[in-house]
């Protein structure tokens, strides 16, 4: 049996909750339907432990984290056969909340925990920033506390971590793994807008322009329409003009949180194309996800590849990892399938070759 991979949370927001579902889901290895990966270098979904858990919301500090995530927009989808007793501790507020998105999260009132001792006590060995988008200041916080405790990071969020090239110095000289930003979906708007580009690119069809935009329903696409609207739309048109390399105008971003959708969103991907004798083709295409199943699968798959890392002694940004899992990693890869290779590769113990 390998042994667990012992993870700090930081933010149990919608994606924590996932994660935290997927576990308990998956836990007897028998039900491997939508995993990306069933098992990573031997280990199991069920082989992610909880072991530390921060929140400043005063619905969920001081509650186990199986208890606390009953207070966010995703439904609770399966039958905990045993709490996680893991209780959520109050983290630094720094920017974690605005003005607008205050209704939804209250912070407690309770100083702050030392995280960095929290984080060693607990024996993490991964911090998973989970935080909103735009709270820059608080996911520099934790990134400098996961340091200190000597604990690899992840970051979800848009804020630039794994990208800026001194955080990445930082991480390496500290002997740690460095992997993000902004997480990549299992199947969303952007995976599938690149597909379909792609796909009308092979068939010789001239794209004129395009935009994928979409309205979601849960605290993050509050956070997203107040204080990070620009950075993640950049973030995504480039992620499909990046990788696709074409010149056309591509737009793609978030344009409205509506309450009821919860933890839902609707992506609306519109693209005009050329063909023969500058024949039209248009498309307009409609999908909905639900945001945190949809990073669930590959939080799963990071946070696998990231002990991967730590029992190789990989420090600094892993990019294969980014690449792999993320949308606005420090090296972009070509294509899915060239990110998928290069995760089988490090995984493997070979090709490596993304020092900062
Ligand atoms: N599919 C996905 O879920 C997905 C995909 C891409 C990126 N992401 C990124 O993951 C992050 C989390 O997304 P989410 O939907 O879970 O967000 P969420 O808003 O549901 O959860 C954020 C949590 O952070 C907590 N928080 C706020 N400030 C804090 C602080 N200073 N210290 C500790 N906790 C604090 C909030 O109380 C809340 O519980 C976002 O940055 C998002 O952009 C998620």
């Amino acid at each position: 049996m390998p042994e667990k991979i012992k993870i700090a949370i930081v933010g149990i927001g919608n994606a924590a909750s996932a994660l935290i579902q997927g576990i308990e889901y998956y836990k007897d290895g028998s039900n491997d339907s939508g995993l990306l990966r069933p098992t990573l270098a031997g280990y199991h979904v069920s082989d992610i432990e909880i072991v530390a858990a921060v929140d400043i919301s005063e619905k969920k500090v001081g509650k186990n984290v199986t208890e606390a995530i009953y207070e966010n927009e995703l439904d609770i989808l399966v039958d905990f056969q045993n709490e996680v007793k893991i209780p959520v501790v109050m983290g630094n507020i720094l920017d974690g909340v605005i003005v607008e998105t205050e209704k939804s999260v209250n912070p407690a009132n309770i100083a702050s925990k030392d995280i960095a001792e929290y984080f060693k006590s607990t024996r993490a060995e991964i911090v998973l920033c989970l935080l909103p988008s735009g709270a820059d200041n608080a996911v520099k916080f934790y990134a400098n506390e996961a340091i200190k405790a000597k604990c690899a990071f992840i970051n979800a969020t848009p804020t630039k971590i794994a990208t800026d090239k001194e955080f990445a110095k930082k991480f390496d000289d500290s002997g740690l793994p460095l992997i993000g930003d902004d997480l990549q979906d299992q199947f969303g708007a952007t995976i599938l807008h690149k597909m379909v580009i792609q796909q009308l690119l092979d068939r010789g069809i001239d794209i004129k322009e395009s935009y994928a935009l979409d309205v979601g329903g849960g605290a993050e696409s509050l956070n997203t329409i107040y204080r990070a609207r620009e950075i993640k739309r950049e973030i995504k048109s480039m992620s499909v003009t990046g990788a696709l390399n074409i010149d056309a105008p591509i737009v793609a971003g978030t344009s409205d949180w509506v309450e009821f959708l919860n933890n839902k969103r609707n992506s609306m991907l519109w693209i005009v194309g050329k063909g023969f004798l500058g024949a039209d083709i248009i498309m307009d295409i409609k999908i909905q996800t639900e945001d945190g199943p949809n990073g669930g699968s590959v939080l799963a798959d990071v946070i696998r590849a990231t002990k991967v890392a730590i029992n190789q002694g990989a420090t600094g940004s892993i990019d294969e990892i980014s690449a792999y899992g993320f949308k606005n990693p420090p090296r972009s890869m070509k294509n899915p399938a060239e990110a998928n290779n290069n995760l089988a590769n490090f995984i493997l113990g070979i090709n490596r070759r993304n020092k900062p």
